[in-house]
């Protein structure tokens, strides 16, 4: 201690240590002055480096400009540059740090993914910044992201109305503003709002108090984000450690992760999730070694007094009062996908550390961010946002969003391309996972395929209309029948006409078709049969989805392949000449993709060899498995 009192500086170090982080977002079109005003706080709180100060002093002389303010844009143009390049960067983190208060900033581009970035940007940052320009008031663009921002769990929010001094610093245009600004904060769920009138070009009120507007009292930005205290959050106080990794090593078997909520200690009674086991902790560790409790935000690794099984994306929670466990859940989502999300196409969710495959099982409404209606909506296209019904393939222990973060956000992946194509959050669950159980039955499938002497499978064929499918299909189905087995052939055009006589052709209802009949063709199997499924099922995704539900080399995909010019050709139905002459939309192969198989178990070329030959082809490889 007496060390320390002899070091001048070691005051300073310890008020430094002590200070707190605030994390906040900027959001505004650029018109706005987004970045001005980031330069402005920075010059005028003295918080650049000397590098950026450089940058605009030189530039100043080289416009000869030496008496002018600063061009603060210049500050955030090296991004711009990379931007405009098309080198993607979601979201530029800045730090920052006055005496009182650490910050990162998270800039995030309006254009043209706003909803991705803002997504990055909004989901760990307490309060946003949100800019309006004085002259305009709020815009389309205030409205989305004050909507976006309130979805993402932000409660407190800046209005930075920009450009007074254009407005000639008038107080009935900022009260205006202010006002509007207050309605569509309480519209949108957005708990504390607080308008500061400024000019960032000339700096009022961002660091130094605006003698143009002496009508105004309230505090100057930089006094508003160094005091400004975030709403206390609405964490659960008891354990939530999603476990990310398992570590094993030499009779050592820990549970790694970050604490969620609550804190954790040796001799905390646990219990795993979604399994259910209990278990005490034996011992918590750091990077260092054994400590005697870790707390929230703490990245740990804990062992457990019995050997249980906890698998990564497993969550250990306090005993006493642990989280709920689901597999169906209401969700808003954030859709960002190039392509537009699909009811009943099979996406993978990813959070804390686990993942399963989910399923949007219908959505309930599309969001106009704009005016915040709720709109009927099949889809989503990119940017939009939406409130659904989500199935999870495996039940998973879980936190609504507003309470955790961790365990109520997630992101679904798209399984062909790996790209990230939505954020959403947990509202709740539509019903507990153990309500619903599957019925065992005494005569099961082994029984009912022994009654019938034969191995049940699903036979796909896809390829275009009028490729020979059916027609395969049909010869394939007579030559197994005369050898006495029992078989079903599951045709579309005949399916369109029952089961899915209220589906048409858009990609939506083509992806409903596919489950539908994918399900009914594996009851079929269960059932002991052997179903021979002849759809166009135009899309990868779907056929993986419908060979998934079959096991091992249960499911025989065949790809019927003849060229579009050969079907068009053929047009048994006609309906190649009705798509070409327009009266016919969404037909295959015209205006809507059909995605080949790249590894089905049978490649058909449809180049005139004999249907009985090309069916005798297939039963020779069943046979032969
Ligand atoms: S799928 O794409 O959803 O798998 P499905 O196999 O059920 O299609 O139905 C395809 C049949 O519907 C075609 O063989 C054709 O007779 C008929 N049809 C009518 N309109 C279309 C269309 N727009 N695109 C493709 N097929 C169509």
């Amino acid at each position: 201690m007496a060390a320390e009192r002899d070091n001048a500086d070691a005051p300073d170090l310890i008020a430094y240590e002590q200070r707190d982080l605030l994390r906040f977002i900027t959001c505004g079109s650029v018109d706005d002055g987004k970045s001005t005003l980031l330069g402005r706080l920075l010059y005028d709180a003295d918080l650049l480096n000397d590098d950026e100060r450089a940058v605009l002093e030189a530039e100043r002389r080289r416009a000869g400009r030496a008496h002018d303010e600063p061009d603060f844009s210049l500050l955030l143009d090296g991004l711009d540059e990379e931007r405009q390049q098309g080198i993607t960067i979601d979201v530029a983190y800045r730090f920052f740090t006055t005496p009182t208060r650490k910050f990162i900033v998270a800039d995030c581009p309006g254009h043209p993914q706003y909803t991705r970035n803002m997504a990055t940007g909004a989901s760990t940052a307490q309060v946003a910044l949100m800019l309006v320009d004085a002259r305009k008031g709020v815009l389309t663009q205030t409205r989305r992201h004050s909507y976006i921002c309130a979805l993402l769990g932000i409660r407190q929010v800046l209005l930075a109305v920009n450009k007074m001094d254009l407005v000639d610093c008038d107080a009935a245009v900022f009260e205006r503003i202010e006002r509007e600004c207050r309605e569509l904060a309480a519209a949108v769920g957005i708990e504390q709002a607080t308008a500061i009138p400024l000019s960032a070009l000339r700096g009022d009120n961002v660091v130094k108090r605006s003698p143009r507007m002496a009508w105004y009292q309230g505090p100057t930005l930089l006094e508003w984000l160094t005091t400004v205290q975030p709403l206390p959050a609405h964490a659960e106080p008891a354990l939530r450690l999603p476990v990310q990794w398992v570590s094993r090593a030499d009779g050592f078997r820990g549970f790694a992760g970050t604490v969620a909520a609550g804190s954790v200690a040796p001799g905390d009674e646990v219990v795993v999730l979604p399994s259910g086991v209990h278990s005490r902790i034996e011992r918590v560790l750091d990077g260092a070694g054994d400590i005697e409790r870790a707390g929230r935000g703490d990245a740990v690794t804990v062992t457990t007094r019995d050997e249980i099984d906890i698998s990564r994306g497993d969550v250990l929670a306090a005993a006493s009062s642990p989280p709920e466990v689901a597999d169906q859940f209401a969700v808003h989502l954030l859709w960002m996908g190039d392509k537009p999300l699909l009811p009943g196409r099979p996406y993978t969710l990813q959070r804390a550390g686990s993942r399963a495959l989910a399923q949007v099982t219908a959505i309930k409404h599309r969001v106009d961010v704009d005016t915040q209606e709720h709109m009927a909506a099949t889809r989503l296209e990119v940017n939009e946002v939406g409130y659904a019904n989500l199935s999870l393939d495996q039940p998973i222990a879980f936190e609504p969003y507003a309470r955790s973060h961790v365990l109520g956000g997630f992101l679904l992946i798209d399984r062909q391309s790996n790209a990230t194509v939505a954020c959403g959050t947990i509202d709740f669950a539509l019903r507990r996972a153990s309500n619903i159980h599957w019925q065992a039955l005494d005569v099961d499938r082994a029984a009912r395929a022994a009654a019938k002497q034969q191995r049940p499978r699903c036979v796909w064929f896809t390829g275009l209309s009028g490729a020979g499918k059916s027609t395969i299909a049909n010869a394939l189905e007579r030559q197994l029948h005369a050898r006495g087995m029992h078989t079903y052939l599951l045709d579309g055009d005949n399916v369109r006409h029952g089961l899915n006589r209220d589906l048409g052709f858009t990609p939506e209802d083509r992806v409903e078709n596919i489950r539908r009949v994918a399900e009914v063709a594996r009851l079929m199997t269960d059932a002991g049969l052997i179903v021979l499924v002849s759809f166009i099922s135009p899309y990868r995704s779907e056929r993986r989805m419908a060979r998934e539900l079959f096991g091992e080399g249960d499911f025989v995909e065949v790809f019927v392949d003849a060229p579009l010019e050969l079907c068009e050709q053929r047009d048994p139905k006609g309906l190649y000449a009705k798509a070409r002459a327009g009266e016919l939309s969404n037909f295959t192969g015209i205006d809507s993709p059909y995605e080949p198989p790249l590894e089905p178990e049978l490649h058909l070329e449809v180049n005139g060899e004999p249907v009985d030959a090309l069916a005798r082809r297939i039963a020779q490889w069943i046979d032969d498995q």
